[in-house]
């Protein structure tokens, strides 16, 4: 299997058969050896630089229904919230004080985030931080939303494709969602010029090994400049909620193999992997990923924010997260910096 590791390094390309054979053949020791030539290409092209993005968890409000999601429509058992301007902009004074260079508003698909309030945020924060790269991870929007919260100054766009595959991605999402509507939102995202993330959970039910080879044919054929991966964590009040969850070997094996496969590509190592493994996120960085996101969302709204069960970090200050993380990367050899960590 070391041959075709080196391969994959080499000259970026990877067969069905192999794929099929890394992840279900693979043994501790080729996985050690295929995180070790991806945390080197990461080095080559990162150093031991770990960018960070402060994320502000801006709504748990949600049209959508995700099979997989703890903050779908159909779950009753949580608190709603959604944050106003001014404690969007508190965050963004924080995690600036902090060292966030990049502020990533996520949320649901809540229809009381409108285009208009949206865009105003965007205004507000790139006008008091014109230093800061602005990220918006809100779900599908139309063309002439995304058109206009670029405008307004918001640089990067995350939106998980979830799955490449057309119908295993209706195995994960009720009837009222489409795929291609997905589809062409990344597209037109990358058009309108937008610093573009897709990705996807790793075991998500009902997932194969084709379904990753399309999903990672997808990935070269979009050339995102971001690709977030973590693991699918159960919860409990949704359908999904008795299914199995992904493995952290599985993540940090495909973390690895998008690494080889796009050595400049920015890869979080995320909170999921942190969930299922104490030292999920060290590990992750010690597979080829580069960018961490620690939580600048008021500890207030911090647990009714879980899209799974045992979510980490819901009851720490965002200075606590911040400081750990350092910590954490400096353990594994890394210095978390003060920048906005653009893709070049
Ligand atoms: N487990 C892991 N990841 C999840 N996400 C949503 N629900 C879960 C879950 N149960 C991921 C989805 C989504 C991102 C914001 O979080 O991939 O795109
Ligand atoms: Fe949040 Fe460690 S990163 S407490």
């Amino acid at each position: 299997m070391k041959q075709w590791i080196d391969r994959l390094r080499q000259e970026r390309t990877l067969r069905p058969e192999e794929l099929r054979q890394l992840l279900t053949g693979c043994d501790a020791e080729t996985l050690r050896y295929i995180n070790k030539q991806a945390q080197e290409v990461a080095l080559r092209h990162f150093g031991n630089k770990i960018y960070i993005r402060g994320l502000i968890e801006v709504s748990n409000c949600c049209r959508n229904n995700c099979y997989y999601c703890g903050i779908r429509k159909g779950n009753p058992n949580i608190e709603r919230y959604r944050l106003n301007l001014e404690s969007i902009l508190d965050c963004c004074r924080q995690g600036y004080k902090l060292g966030f260079r990049t502020f990533v508003l996520q949320g649901g698909e809540d229809p009381a985030l409108t285009d208009d309030r949206i865009e105003m945020t965007v205004a507000r924060i790139r006008q008091n931080y014109p230093d800061c790269a602005i990220t918006l991870s809100l779900g599908e929007k139309s063309r002439d939303a995304y058109e206009r919260f670029f405008r307004a100054g918001a640089n990067r766009y995350l939106l998980r494709h979830e799955t490449y595959n057309e119908s295993h991605y209706r195995q994960l999402h009720p009837a009222e969602m489409f795929w291609k509507h997905r589809m062409d939102c990344l597209w037109d995202l990358k058009e309108i010029g937008y610093q573009v993330g897709c990705g996807f959970m790793v075991g998500s039910p009902e997932q194969t090994v084709d379904t990753l080879y399309e999903d990672l044919q997808f990935i070269r054929k979009l050339q995102p400049h971001m690709v977030g991966i973590g693991p699918f964590i159960p919860q409990k009040d949704t359908p999904f909620g008795e299914k199995k969850a992904g493995t952290m070997e599985d993540t940090l094996r495909l973390l690895s193999i998008i690494r080889l496969l796009q050595p400049h590509v920015l890869l979080p190592s995320t909170t999921a992997l942190g969930t299922i493994h104490p030292l999920g996120r060290e590990k992750g960085i010690q597979a080829g990923a580069n960018v961490v996101m620690p939580n600048l969302s008021p500890v207030a709204v911090r647990e009714k924010y879980k899209l799974y069960d045992n979510k980490i970090c819901t009851g720490d200050e965002a200075a606590e997260c911040r400081h750990c993380m350092a910590r954490r990367m400096e353990s594994v050899g890394y210095k978390v910096v003060v920048n906005r960590g653009d893709y070049h």
